[in-house]
């Protein structure tokens, strides 16, 4: 009879060696509007978030990449923006896109906790640390920026509207795309929200939702992105796991527990994973190798050179925000809560299962090196502006600009120097666990699973005020 009590001694004595790691349980206080904003706001921002009338060619909204039964993702490396039709994995673009979103669609659980003070895999929106953008953000709209927004989830439901890619459109299409294209971006929010006055429904419920709306005129697009905010906080929400009952004091089993002490001791995860959102919301460079197209901002010229397309297309990460060189090819720890869910993971979806995700942290350098580039979503229809006198068109891509247009998804990691750029900015040393080590940290990935996160497509309504189909379809 003395053999359990060993045992319990034993895991006693085993948890008390990292507990102190462990983070707090999350609370209602932990959420911006204390988790319970007014829910004339969350409605509002619920018709908003699946409506494709904020986008240019009302053709996308953005639930099409951030869908509530998929992860709050796309299921996809790189999302297909603007133009293309259906959704996740099968999501397609005969009528013409211009290109790849670049990077993987965030997922957006938990979005609304205060700890986010930056958004984007490479932060490129946030708290104004320096001092001198009167908004109090740094972002890449600068003084175009309204003052008076104050939290990073607000300002960044501002941005997707204005990306040609992901939702305004290309010049010529629509007359937002045609601001954004000029980057008079006050004028696209000001026609979007001109849009939302136009519509009674919205406009009674802008009314409803806000105090300083008196009449339909009054709508300004930051008060769209704080109803947008207001609803993300609450609807994706996460926080319902057996990791959550574990921090709450229930036990896990023996498999579980000994994957979260390897994950809070000697693998090392939790000195970059940690706190309640398991991510310390810093840049660390760790060799995800690259696919797709790039953010056009890497110094390199050769893709340029050889292909005549007038791009870059390396991506560089935070380096791109603060121009310091410690910062290349960092980005955003992810929070790894229901991480099971979010793939492909990386912050291009290199990785197509999370256990090559997991092996590749173990020994970055030598995974980059013997990575295999994952599948990207199949691009049926390229096209590109043609501008003449009277103004813009599009034209489909020959074959053969289209052979030397595809090279951009592989460039970099094809590229032995491109390459060793990114395995010499790695900060992560290797770490040596053992097969059966590895397989337990899986174990414990699992218990972020929240089961409540694994299906919301009841959050699609059925109808938005604009008329139009919401996006993704609604449940049957
Ligand atoms: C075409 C796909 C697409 C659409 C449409 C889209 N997003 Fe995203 N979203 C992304 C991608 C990709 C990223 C990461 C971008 C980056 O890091 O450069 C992202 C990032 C985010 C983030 C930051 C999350 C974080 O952890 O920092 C939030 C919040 C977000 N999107 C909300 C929205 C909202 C609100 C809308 C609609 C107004 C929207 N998105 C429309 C693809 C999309
Ligand atoms: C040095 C900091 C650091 C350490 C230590 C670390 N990670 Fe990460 N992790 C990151 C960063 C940064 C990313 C995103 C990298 C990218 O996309 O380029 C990431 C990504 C991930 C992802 C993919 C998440 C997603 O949504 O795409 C998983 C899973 C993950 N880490 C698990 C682990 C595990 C398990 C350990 C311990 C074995 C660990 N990490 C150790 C920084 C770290």
């Amino acid at each position: 009879m003395k053999a359990p009590l060993t045992i319990a001694l034993i895991m006693t004595a085993a948890v008390g060696a990292y507990a102190a790691d462990l983070p707090r349980p999350l609370t209602d206080g932990d959420y911006l509007w204390n988790g319970a904003p007014d829910p004339k706001l969350y409605g509002l921002g619920r018709s908003l978030f699946f409506d494709p009338v904020l986008s240019g060619n009302r053709n996308i909204a953005c639930a099409t990449c951030h869908d509530p039964a998929r992860g709050t993702g796309d299921g996809v490396a790189l999302s297909i923006g603007e133009g293309g039709t259906g959704f996740g994995p099968d999501r397609v673009t005969q009528d013409g896109v211009i290109g790849r979103v670049p990077r993987n669609a965030q997922p957006l659980y938990n979005i609304g906790a205060r700890a986010y003070t930056s958004m984007f895999h490479d932060g490129r929106l946030e708290l104004d640390r320096w001092g001198g953008f009167p908004s109090r953000l740094r972002s890449p709209a600068s003084e175009q920026f309204p003052e008076g927004l104050d939290n990073t989830l607000t300002a960044q439901a501002m941005f997707p509207v204005l990306s040609a890619v992901e939702m305004a459109g290309q010049p010529g299409e629509n007359p937002v795309a045609d601001a954004v294209s000029r980057r008079d971006f006050k004028r696209a929010w000001g026609l979007l929200a001109e849009r939302l006055s136009a519509t009674p429904d919205y406009a009674r419920q802008f009314i409803g939702a806000f105090d300083d709306i008196k009449e339909p005129d009054d709508i300004r697009f930051d008060h769209a992105a704080r109803a947008i905010a207001a609803f993300e906080t609450v609807a994706f929400r996460s926080d319902q796991s057996r990791f959550d009952a574990r921090l709450a004091g229930w036990p896990m089993n023996a498999a579980e527990e000994a994957g979260l002490e390897l994950f809070f001791g000697k693998a090392g995860c939790s000195s970059c994973h940690n706190g309640p959102l398991l991510t310390d919301h810093e840049f660390h460079a760790i060799a995800v190798p690259q696919i797709g197209p790039g953010k056009y901002q890497g110094v390199d010229g050769s893709y340029a050179a050889h292909t005549g397309h007038p791009h870059r297309v390396e991506d560089e990460g935070r380096f791109n925000v603060t121009s310091d060189a410690a910062d290349l090819f960092g980005f955003r720890t992810p929070s790894l809560r229901n991480v099971a869910l979010t793939g492909p993971w990386g912050h291009n979806g290199a990785f197509a299962s999370l256990e090559d995700m997991v092996r590749h942290h173990l020994d970055t350098v030598a995974s980059l090196a013997s990575y295999v580039p994952n599948d990207l979503p199949p691009l049926e229809t390229v096209i590109q502006p043609v501008r003449n006198r009277t103004g813009v068109s599009y034209q489909v891509l020959s074959p053969m600009q289209r052979g030397a247009y595809d090279l951009r998804d592989t460039w970099v990691h094809s590229s032995t120097p491109l390459r060793s750029r990114i395995a010499s900015a790695n900060m992560l040393a290797p770490v040596d666990l053992s097969e059966e080590e590895i397989a337990s940290i899986l174990v414990f990935l699992e218990t972020l699973t929240d089961p409540t996160a694994v299906d919301r497509s009841h959050l699609v309504p059925p109808t938005v005020p604009s008329g139009l189909p919401p996006q993704p379809s609604p449940a049957k």
